[in-house]
């Protein structure tokens, strides 16, 4: 019988029941649920309600459940309870009998569920960190495997200015490092404990929920209990964040599929992110990196599910609620592989430094660095871009480039043009030229990556920190 079935005079319909139950995808809260019950039956025994004794059978019993949780993770498959929360107080009654039916007292399961998918938030956020983390390590040891390499720079796919592969890896950095803030600030948000809130009103026993958030290593309790069994904007949260990061995985899957593409070749993929093709014998596809940018569409998937699941929900619990974990727990696997893949993938890329090098110089790179010559002629810069851009035209015309073209044709457009242009036009002195903060050129990039390196040390100090708030132990060592 369900744990509220006695109200009732028929039993579920079957197929209703199996609509209804969420244990075959809730069951990944086990732990978290277990760690929530502990913690409760300390609140209880505080208030009075369990003596010291009921609440050591409890906690022992509960460790058991937790191990039996993480050893045989098949018991929950073959139980028909509706959910986790359910599966967790049956195996407790089945334990301890009558002990185990005080531990439900003053609680709900709908401060019980906020409380379990907050811990779980909280968790993924800091292993989404670490995963983020690992991403910004392989693009420093990319960059500083190829520091002298060069690209050209685009602009709407069109060959714009020469610059470091290191500045490329750099600027993904700086996008990563911005989603693993916006994780941390997400965290601020989750800490928060619901637990104490009932059903929705409160509960009726005295109960130090400040202690209780402390047990459970959130940073404070939840203010009002309607807000707190009903809200979920913490997922909601999570899930753009994620989305946000998937948006910059795509684009940096994007730059290196169009690298190594057939026609470009800056960079070759290892065969152990590649595959081939059944009909094609020379194939080599970049399914790896493909799969990032389009398992991105998944993400948003999720956030815009559990946004539209929320909209216009009546205060306080609904049952609707129960479908904020399906897209959370897809979003977090989802962008899990993702990371992983992407540091996988830069860890073992190559850079076809002459081929890429060869290209930065083509399509008229140098264009804007013979505008600035000029302009150091005094030529004012609107002027210089006009008479560049008549050079370009009849280089085009006359297919060379710009070094290239004989001194009388330079001076007859451009008349301050001497023999010094051609040292200002090269891939190197382009790069040098862009050394203001944030620019490519190398001593800017060197500065840049010194910076990088610092800004790791200190997530990594900041997560080895949060790694001891967010992960407690259960009595008895017991997180799988
Ligand atoms: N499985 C439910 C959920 O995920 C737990 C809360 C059920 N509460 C209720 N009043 N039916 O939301």
């Amino acid at each position: 019988m369900a744990l509220w079935g006695s109200r009732f005079e028929k039993d579920s319909d079957p197929l209703f029941r199996k609509f209804n139950d969420s244990l075959p995808y809730d069951w990944r809260l086990v732990q978290e649920d277990i760690e929530g019950s502990i913690a409760w039956a300390q609140a209880l025994e505080k208030a009075d309600v369990l003596s010291a004794a009921e609440r050591r059978q409890i906690e022992s019993a509960l460790t058991e459940i937790a191990t039996l949780a993480a050893e045989t993770p098949q018991s929950a498959g073959d139980s028909s309870l509706e959910d986790v929360h359910t599966w967790v107080e049956a195996q407790l009654i089945e334990r301890l009998g009558d002990v185990g039916k005080k531990l439900h007292t003053g609680r709900s399961r709908n401060d019980q569920v906020a409380t379990d998918l907050r811990l779980w938030t909280r968790r993924a956020l800091s292993d989404r960190q670490r995963e983020i983390h690992d991403v910004q390590d392989a693009l420093l040891g990319l960059a500083a495997r190829h520091e002298c390499a060069v690209l050209p720079g685009y602009t709407h796919l069109q060959h714009a200015q020469p610059i470091l592969f290191s500045h490329w890896c750099l600027a993904y950095f700086e996008m990563l490092q911005r989603d693993r803030d916006r994780f941390a600030d997400a965290d601020r948000r989750t800490a928060c404990c619901p637990l104490g809130s009932g059903a929705l009103a409160g509960t009726a026993y005295p109960i130090d929920r400040e202690a209780l958030a402390r047990a459970l290593r959130f940073d404070r309790p939840t203010s009002n209990s309607l807000d707190a069994v009903s809200d979920r904007d913490f997922v909601v949260e999570t899930l753009s964040t994620s989305a946000l990061c998937g948006i910059h995985l795509s684009r940096l899957a994007e730059d290196l599929i169009f690298y190594a593409g057939s026609e470009v070749g800056f960079v070759e993929l290892d065969d152990s992110t590649t595959t081939g093709s059944s009909m094609m014998p020379q194939k080599k596809n970049p399914d790896a990196l493909e799969l990032v940018r389009g398992k991105t569409g998944r993400l948003f998937g999720s956030l815009t599910a559990l946004c539209v699941t929320l909209k216009g929900l009546p205060l306080s619990y609904n049952k609707d609620l129960q479908e904020d974990k399906a897209p959370l727990f897809d979003a977090m696997d989802t962008l899990s592989m993702c990371l992983k893949i992407v540091t996988l993938v830069l860890d073992r890329l190559r850079i076809c430094e002459d081929v890429s090098k060869k290209a930065a110089a083509q399509g008229y790179t140098n264009a804007t660095d013979l505008a600035d010559y000029l302009v150091a002629k005094d030529v004012p810069f609107r002027e210089a871009h006009d008479q560049v851009g008549q050079l370009v035209r009849i280089a085009i015309e006359r297919d060379e480039s710009l070094e290239e073209l004989p001194m009388s044709v330079l001076t007859r457009i451009a008349p301050k043009i001497e023999k010094d242009a051609h040292v200002q036009l090269t891939v190197d002195a382009s790069l040098n030229k862009r050394n203001t903060l944030g620019g490519t050129a190398p001593a800017q990039v060197s500065q840049a990556m010194k910076v990088a390196h610092r800004r790791l040390a200190r997530n990594r100090d900041r997560l080895s920190a949060a790694a001891v708030t967010v992960r407690w132990e259960l009595p008895g060592s017991l997180l799988c």
